[in-house]
């Protein structure tokens, strides 16, 4: 069996193509971004979103950035580099995937100060493609890490939409289901809803249909019943970011997800790759959490459902405290507790120092690069 992977994100003929994903799941159509403007607004209206799929995307966005740009000097072109890579990381403040990427492009270009233009632009295509392809290993090693923890027969709950969409692979939390179907064991799939931007049923649903997945869709306030009724076998969803001590950032509400399930005695797994890490951050409480448009949630999909001027609170992300996770699936493998010590022993030492220097905290307001 061959696992189903939609064309999320593609690099072609130096255009950026992405899935707008913002339609799905009622007409599967795509946009071409050829302003650093439009990358920047395809992850602020979440036509790409997902933590590693928005990083695959500002890595090409960079170069997006430069397409039309004739710089002189090396120091014209790198300059144009930064801030284009401080302009694409204000567009969401939770992911660390996004101000990774963005770092991963500047480091490649400040490295390459004595070399020509035409040098560092060549490298710079060559990383940004290094990203996405990167993903797509991690995605594949997770998936196979994922799929030990499924037992044939059993159903997995996750919330939002942590698959193929949200990376430049198979996915984090629906890779191991992919692995597993693909291996012949019978798997189920219950996907919350996820308000208020309907990842799970828009997403979520629509993609394990296409994979031939078996699917039932519930509204996010049903998961304490469907696991009292003992039809969860185990939760797993995505990160956002995750701080050095284990604290999970993910889709507003994973965080209720991660205590019904301690409640219920269903183990609760976050899949990740180590680009979701931020071993910068102590703990899950310096986490910046994006904040919403409040039209989002009271004129959701053109639809008003609460009065004009009604007060809205919308936070799009939680953090999920570690203490609730079972263990942490990664492409190395899995991290169990004690997490300080073990997320140190296995993902510790890479490039993880790098980041966070154009993360910012909570700026997501729009600005012309
Ligand atoms: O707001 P979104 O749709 O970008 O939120 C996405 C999630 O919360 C995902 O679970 C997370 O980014 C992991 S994606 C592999």
């Amino acid at each position: 069996m061959a696992i189903w992977i939609p064309d999320t994100i593609t690099w072609k003929n130096g255009r950026l193509k992405l899935i707008d994903q913002t339609q799905l799941p009622n007409k599967l159509v795509y946009v071409w971004c050829d302003t650093v403007e439009d990358v920047w607004d395809a992850i602020k209206q979440l036509k790409v979103r997902g933590a590693p799929a928005i990083g695959v995307a500002a890595g090409y966005g960079i170069l997006v950035a430069l397409k039309k740009f004739k710089p002189k000097t090396s120091k014209e072109l790198i300059k144009k580099v930064d801030k284009a890579a401080a302009y694409l990381a204000s567009s969401r403040p939770t992911a660390v995937n996004l101000s990774w990427a963005v770092e991963r492009m500047r480091a490649v270009a400040h490295g390459m100060k004595e070399q020509s233009p035409k040098e560092i632009m060549a490298a710079l295509k060559a990383e940004a493609i290094a990203i996405h392809d990167e993903d797509r290993e991690l995605c594949a090693n997770l998936g196979k890490h994922g799929a030990k923890l499924i037992r044939s027969g059993s159903t997995v709950l996750t919330h939002c939409n942590a698959g193929a969409l949200a990376t430049g692979g198979m996915g984090t939390a629906l890779a191991g289901i992919f692995v597993a179907h693909d291996k012949g064991k019978k798997v189920k799939v219950i996907a919350d809803e996820t308000r208020p931007l309907l990842q799970g049923a828009r997403l979520t649903a629509w993609e394990l249909q296409q994979a031939g997945i078996d699917v039932t869709l519930i509204c996010d306030n049903m998961a304490a019943q469907v696991m009292r009724e003992g039809k969860v076998d185990l939760v797993i969803t995505g990160a956002d970011r995750i701080a050095a001590n284990g604290d999970a950032a993910n889709k507003i509400g994973t965080y209720g997800v991660a205590l019904l399930a301690k409640a219920h005695g269903i183990p609760f797994y976050i899949a990740a790759p180590s680009s979701t890490f931020d071993l910068s951050l102590k703990s899950g409480d310096e986490i910046p959490i994006e904040q919403r448009d409040p039209e989002e949630v009271t004129n959701g999909f053109g639809k008003r459902t609460a009065p004009k001027k009604t007060k809205v609170y919308s936070p799009a992300f939680d953090v999920t405290p570690a203490r609730l996770i079972a263990a942490l699936i990664t492409e190395k493998g899995l991290i169990r507790p004690p997490y300080r010590r073990n997320i140190a022993a296995v993902l510790g030492g890479g490039d993880k120092s790098k980041k966070g220097k154009t993360s910012g905290r909570g700026k997501a307001s729009r600005r012309k690069a």
